[in-house]
């Protein structure tokens, strides 16, 4: 799992009966959003709730527990687990939002987590936003995030000769509301990939690692290149692949090689990249923030590294021969330099892999 560049923004219509506005006002919302939504990175994706056929939720287990045993349940878990962020388009029923979309909501978990949700209401006098302010205290329980920005629609406003016809500003209003969208669903990201199965605690209070893959190029660029240049000055030279190599030179080895990422709220602490040579494990890339230094954190990137070579016979590194901190970090984890230096100015160091327990 990586960092999606392109949000996918699912637009819910949520009435189902026969004749009902809400397909209008869905099909009015993708045309007026679909230009601007582009320039913003994003898909939106029209989805009916009734063609979903949800029936009242049957499910035995809580949503919460995450195991969906009807098939319309994993239809559904699966549709919303791919969406970074939502537009519910919904009518107001009896002072509040109608019966479908909150048994569409009860079905799902963590499915919801961390999302932004925009409402596009409507109705007669209050234009729908009594449905709304029902609706947010709900979403709020499943860690959805309503947005501040709406569009209300008065029915009697946005109707003409019984046909939906709305105004002008309320294509303003839509189009403030995807830009909040869009910019909180960015800025939710971190949540939601904390969360996500794949993600494990890390070293730091509230960090955790996952596996880098060619879209976290940029943040990898940014952070080798920091690291590299105490190298630079270290070792007294500029020849360092890592202060050199291009955005797609990156994105390439994040295809080739097993890179270990460390993150906090967004943001790109550490990280560590492995690859199986024969019967060596291959070791690179080890860097750790500036900031961030003297807190354990190489330590622990390496040792986790080092978890990836089962069954290899041995460790491999290098460092730059004036690069102490690090000699000084790999000889206490017990590497020791081999004879045959390849380059000048580079030392490389090698460490036998432990055999298993009773191996
Ligand atoms: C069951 C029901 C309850 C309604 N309750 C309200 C209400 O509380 N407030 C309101 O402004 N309009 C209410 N209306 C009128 C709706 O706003 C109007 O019929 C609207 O077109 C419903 O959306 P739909 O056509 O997409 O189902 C209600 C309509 C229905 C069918």
């Amino acid at each position: 799992m990586t960092t999606k560049c392109r949000l996918r923004i699912l637009v819910l219509v949520c009435s189902t009966r026969p004749g009902a506005l809400g397909p209008a006002v869905g099909a009015w919302l993708a045309r007026t959003l679909s230009p601007s939504a582009d320039t913003l990175d994003a898909d939106l994706v029209p989805l009916a709730l009734g063609d979903l056929h949800l029936p009242f939720l049957d499910e035995e287990e809580e949503p919460a527990s995450g195991v969906h045993h009807h098939e319309h349940t994993r239809r559904w878990s699966r549709i919303v687990d791919e969406a970074d962020g939502f537009v519910f388009v919904t009518p107001e029923y009896n002072y509040g939002m109608p019966a479908t979309l909150k048994n569409a909501l009860d079905y799902l978990g963590r499915e919801w987590a961390w999302k932004p949700v925009g409402f596009v209401s409507y109705g007669h006098t209050s234009a729908g936003t009594r449905a709304v302010q029902h609706a947010k205290q709900v979403v709020t329980t499943l860690r959805l995030v309503p947005l501040g920005s709406t569009v209300a629609l008065r029915i009697a406003d946005a109707t003409r000769e019984g046909r939906f016809a709305p105004a002008p500003r309320h294509a303003e209003a839509a189009e403030g509301l995807l830009d909040e969208l869009v910019r909180v669903s960015r800025a939710l990201a971190p949540l939601r990939e904390r969360g996500h199965a794949g993600a494990e605690a890390g070293p730091l209070p509230g960090s955790y690692t996952r596996r880098l893959g060619p879209d976290d190029a940029p943040e990898v660029t940014v952070l080798q290149r920091c690291c590299w240049m105490e190298e630079a000055l270290a070792n007294d030279t500029l020849a360092i692949p890592a202060l050199h190599e291009s955005l797609e030179e990156v994105r390439s080895w994040l295809a080739d090689w097993h890179t270990t990422g460390l993150w906090r709220d967004g943001r790109l602490l550490g990280m560590v990249r492995t690859r199986r040579v024969g019967a060596d494990l291959h070791v690179g890339r080890l860097a750790v923030a500036p900031d961030l230094r003297g807190l354990g954190v190489g330590r622990w990137l390496l040792r986790r590294a080092e978890a990836d070579g089962e069954g290899c016979r041995r460790v491999v590194l290098s460092t730059g021969a004036a690069s102490h901190r690090n000699l000084t970090l790999y000889r206490k984890q017990g590497y020791v330099a081999l004879p045959d230096a390849p380059e000048d100015g580079v030392v490389d160091l090698a460490k036998a892999v432990p055999c298993p327990a009773g191996g």
